[in-house]
């Protein structure tokens, strides 16, 4: 029986490697960007800001990369006129907060991407941009990449936008815009909680922006004038620690420290979702690292007479898991009774058809999945293993092919994987890190 035991320190955190890249053209001076996660996706960003006038220096170690910035300002690049083409690779977030960015320049760019980014929606972006004054052209399919933004033919409006969807990049999109604004407040709002690292990390760096707690509007002004350059240090990914966690949970006699893991309160679902179905998870050396909270997870997996319980996952609490609900799911698959999540749409809106490819993968492996008209619901199969060693499609998403690699440990027999290549797009030392716990009895 395999299990896994020791020490792992995830990959430094994607979504926050992103915005430090990002928002470094906010800023004039050098930002020294430190255990930054160099993968396919956020080298679609860094060649984006080098595209910019940006100049970067990377530091390739291995496990965490070390990226210096050099800004000349973003005074500086709103009196330039830009004309340039993106190519974002596979990376929606890299797509829509670039697009944000540019929205507050002059010019003209163009965006576009691979198979998987041209199939997902940009609508949800470019039409509040379009409310403030960009104007969009789509190349393709309406709503979808290739498309190209004018901007800067007159200054952006100022408005409000409580947002229908649940999504932090659309969010941090438009809090980029209005960064780009010469007058007037925007105040910006999901429905539920998301990750909040954008407002995190332009407070950290003294952008105007204020947050109203009770009402989770953000307000943001024009930055008018330049900010000091400061350094990040980036944490650890916990939608790549989520696979480690339930793997952990799920296979006996595993024990796992997973260090440096951030854990900012729009992306805990996975803890908090394992904890109520009884997995034994603690936190250590809680801190706080520029502005992000962080620790180190210590996860047991549970004794065998005491099986993890099946749970229900409301709508309003998907958006705090989404990039992690593929591995929960197949910790409901190995749990005792019915785990239901609703509200899950989004998921056919990632890097692939995340709902429908899910419940087929898993169902290939021989879980009892049924979906729903908005999610799916598992019927576990408690102390009986699964069987594994049916197709498992990826269709090149990354968090499918790592899923697939768990599901393969702990399964009766390894699932058919597609490929896993993809992986590269968010944890490249994936396979390397899972070997160096990975034990067999
Ligand atoms: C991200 C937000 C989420 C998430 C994605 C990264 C971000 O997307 O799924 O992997 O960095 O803001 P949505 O904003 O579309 O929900």
């Amino acid at each position: 029986m395999p299990f896994l035991r020791g020490e792992i320190s995830p990959p430094g955190d994607k979504s926050v490697t992103h915005r430090a890249l990002l928002f470094s053209s906010l800023v004039k001076g050098r930002v020294h960007i430190e255990h930054a996660l160099l993968s396919g996706d956020t080298r679609s960003t860094a060649k984006a800001l080098a595209k910019l006038g940006l100049s970067l220096n990377i530091d390739d170690q291995g496990a965490a990369a070390t990226i210096d910035v050099v800004s000349p300002g973003y005074r500086h690049l709103k009196e330039q006129s830009f004309d340039l083409s993106f190519d974002c690779g596979n990376s929606g977030t890299t797509i829509r907060l670039l697009s944000g960015l540019c929205a507050g320049l002059k010019g003209t760019f163009r965006f576009d991407g691979d198979a998987s980014l041209r199939r997902r929606d940009m609508t949800r972006v470019l039409n509040p941009l379009s409310e403030m004054g960009v104007k969009v052209d789509y190349q393709g399919a309406d709503g979808h990449a290739p498309f190209t933004i004018h901007c800067g033919d007159k200054p952006l409006k100022a408005g409000n936008f409580p947002l229908q969807v649940s999504s932090a990049q659309v969010e941090t999109a438009l809090m980029l815009a209005a960064l780009g604004g010469e007058q007037g407040e925007t105040r910006v709002s999901t429905p539920y909680l998301v990750r909040d690292h954008s407002y995190r990390a332009l407070a950290y760096l003294g952008a105007p922006i204020s947050l109203d707690r009770d009402s989770r509007v953000y307000t943001i002004k024009p930055l008018l004038s330049e900010l000091p350059a400061r350094d990040f240090v980036v944490p650890g990914d916990i939608s790549s620690a989520a696979f480690f966690l339930v793997a952990a949970a799920i296979m006996p006699g595993s024990e796992l420290l997973l260090k440096n893991v951030g854990i900012n309160p729009g992306r805990t679902l996975v803890l908090d979702t394992l904890r109520r179905m009884g997995a034994s998870i603690s936190a250590q050396n809680e801190r706080e690292v520029c502005g992000e909270p962080v620790c180190d997870l210590l996860v047991h997996s549970t004794a065998p007479e005491k099986r993890l319980q099946g749970v229900k996952i409301e709508a309003s609490q998907v958006p705090s898991g989404i990039d992690e609900l593929p591995a929960l799911a197949l910790a409901f698959a190995f749990a005792e009774g019915t785990s239901l999540v609703e509200g899950a749409l989004e998921l056919k809106q990632k890097e692939s058809d995340r709902l429908r490819l899910l419940t087929e993968n898993l169902s290939n492996a021989g879980a009892m999945v049924v979906t729903t008209a908005d999610g799916f619901v598992i019927e576990g199969r408690g102390g009986s293993n699964m069987k594994g060693g049916g197709l498992w499609n990826t269709a090149l998403d990354h968090r499918l092919a790592m899923l697939g690699i768990i599901a393969s440990l702990a399964c009766e027999a390894p699932c058919l994987l597609e490929e896993t290549e993809s992986m590269a797009v968010s944890y490249p030392r994936f396979q390397l890190d899972l070997e160096s716990v990975y034990r067999h009895m």
